[in-house]
């Protein structure tokens, strides 16, 4: 944090006593106040769980207004990201600050595709998962365990080591998850192919078998690149912190994107497109609409309508939109735009954003109200559908764990606490309680 940022002082009074607390500018978005040293001058902490007023960090990756419903990465809209760039330009401006030019582009490209490859050992720890393994299982596994296959680049201290972890992680993802699929299926493990771009690639290794030609649809490698792009990164959201948090402690790259893989599992988060698509499937018809929206409104019920709603955005979330136009693209390609589940979700929305509990809570579709329509369009089993997430949101976490590593107020990550237990007290021996 540099002083140069310090926009004034806020003035605290805790037990009588008034600490002057520096305030840091951001470029863009709320100002902080600087706590850091509260503990040392008061003996107090802040509370705030689940962080709805605490930053962790500064960041130049990515930056959210949530009443805007706006989402910039290195200043650059989303929407116009995801209409005119493609994903692996998303991957280069994200982790190094610009787009880049032609000659940039290329090399990397280049390199993320020469990586794609596994170790061949890696199929030997597939084959002992259980065939029924959820692929997140399995990628959280087979992610850490890359840190067993790929010693020379877990040296966090050498920036070429972690350079080569990063593309490293990129390049393999699509193989990792796409392989999760295929043995889950029973098919063969399908290797990269360096001649096709990354999401036909990843495509490619989902759907192809050994005994049949299979030519990658245009308009679904599109679909899939967009999908790829619309999740590539979303500040300092709840798995991009944990890997923040797990890289803190030093640990070496692979095992931190592990740690991402799994926060990212829950169906508060990344899981939510699987949990989504499920909902739509069991509202199942337009006319049971109003008993699931009378469900998610009921205290006592803990069902919650599953792509809605986010702690940032309270507006429509911008990636939402895009995609809604990707669901329709695909569906229509696939000779389904008229299929029940697009007709629920579409008047599912429309009640929603219409009912005073939703819009006094400005409660709107995320990304994955769509997402999870367009990806069963596309083929995929909806167990797949975080796995898809988890290999787009990668370079998110690279990029953050790499800002991170190069952050000279970096320390380890040790959040305290407002304990309510027992005091202090003797211990009773067990004949005597
Ligand atoms: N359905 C019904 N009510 C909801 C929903 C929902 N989907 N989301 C929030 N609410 C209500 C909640 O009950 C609370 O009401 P009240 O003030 O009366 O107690 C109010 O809205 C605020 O909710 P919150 O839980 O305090 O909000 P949060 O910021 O902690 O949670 C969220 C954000 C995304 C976890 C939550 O909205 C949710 O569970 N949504 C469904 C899951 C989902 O779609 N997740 C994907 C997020 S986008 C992808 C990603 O970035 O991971």
């Amino acid at each position: 944090m540099s002083e140069q940022k310090q926009q004034g002082t806020a003035t605290l009074t805790v037990d009588g006593k008034s600490v002057e607390l520096p305030v840091y500018a951001a470029s863009v978005g709320p100002s902080v106040i600087d706590v850091r040293k509260l503990y040392a001058e008061t003996g107090h902490f802040t509370f705030d769980p689940g962080f709805t007023s605490t930053a962790a960090c500064d960041s130049d990756i990515t930056y959210i207004d949530g009443g805007k419903g706006e989402l910039l990465h290195r200043g650059y809209p989303i929407d116009q990201l995801a209409e005119k760039s493609h994903f692996l330009e998303v991957c280069y401006l994200l982790l190094y600050g610009e787009l880049p030019s032609k000659a940039q582009l290329t090399t990397f490209e280049k390199n993320v595709t020469e990586h794609t490859m596994l170790h061949e050992q890696m199929t030997n720890f597939y084959r002992g998962f259980r065939r029924d393994a959820h692929p997140m299982a399995i990628m959280v596994g087979v992610v850490g365990a890359l840190s067993a296959f790929y010693h020379d680049s877990t040296d966090i201290t050498d920036p070429m080591q972690r350079e080569i972890a990063s593309i490293r992680m990129i390049a393999k993802m699509p193989t990792i998850a796409a392989w999760a699929y295929k043995y889950s299926v029973g098919q063969p493990f399908v290797y990269p192919r360096n001649d096709l771009d990354y999401a036909a690639n990843f495509m490619h290794m989902c759907f192809s078998v050994p005994c049949a030609e299979y030519n990658v649809d245009p308009v679904m490698a599109q679909a899939m690149d967009r999908i790829m792009t619309l999740h590539a990164d979303h500040e300092q959201n709840a798995s991009t912190s944990t890997v923040r948090l797990a890289g803190s402690s030093d640990a070496n790259p692979f095992a931190c994107i592990a740690a991402g893989v799994a926060c990212l599992w829950g169906p508060a988060h990344g899981g939510a497109n699987e949990a989504c698509l499920n909902m739509l499937r069991e509202i199942g018809t337009v006319d049971r609409i109003p008993e699931f929206i009378a469900r998610a409104k009921d205290k006592d019920d803990p069902f919650r309508l599953m792509g809605f709603g986010h702690r940032v955005y309270k507006n429509y979330d911008p990636r939402a939109k895009v995609m809604e136009q990707t669901a329709k693209e695909v569906l229509e390609l696939v000779g389904t735009e008229d299929s029940p589940i697009l007709q629920v979700a579409q008047e599912l929305e429309k009640i929603a954003l219409e009912d005073e509990y939703f819009v006094k809570r400005s409660l709107y579709p995320n990304v994955d109200f769509y997402s999870g329509i367009v990806l069963n369009a596309m083929g995929f089993p909806t167990s797949m559908f975080t796995a898809i997430f988890a290999l787009s949101r990668t370079v998110g976490w690279i990029a953050q764990w790499k800002e991170m590593i190069g952050d000279p107020d970096q320390r380890i990550g040790r959040p305290r606490q407002l304990y309510t237990g027992a005091t202090a007290r003797d211990y009773v021996p067990v004949d005597d309680r």
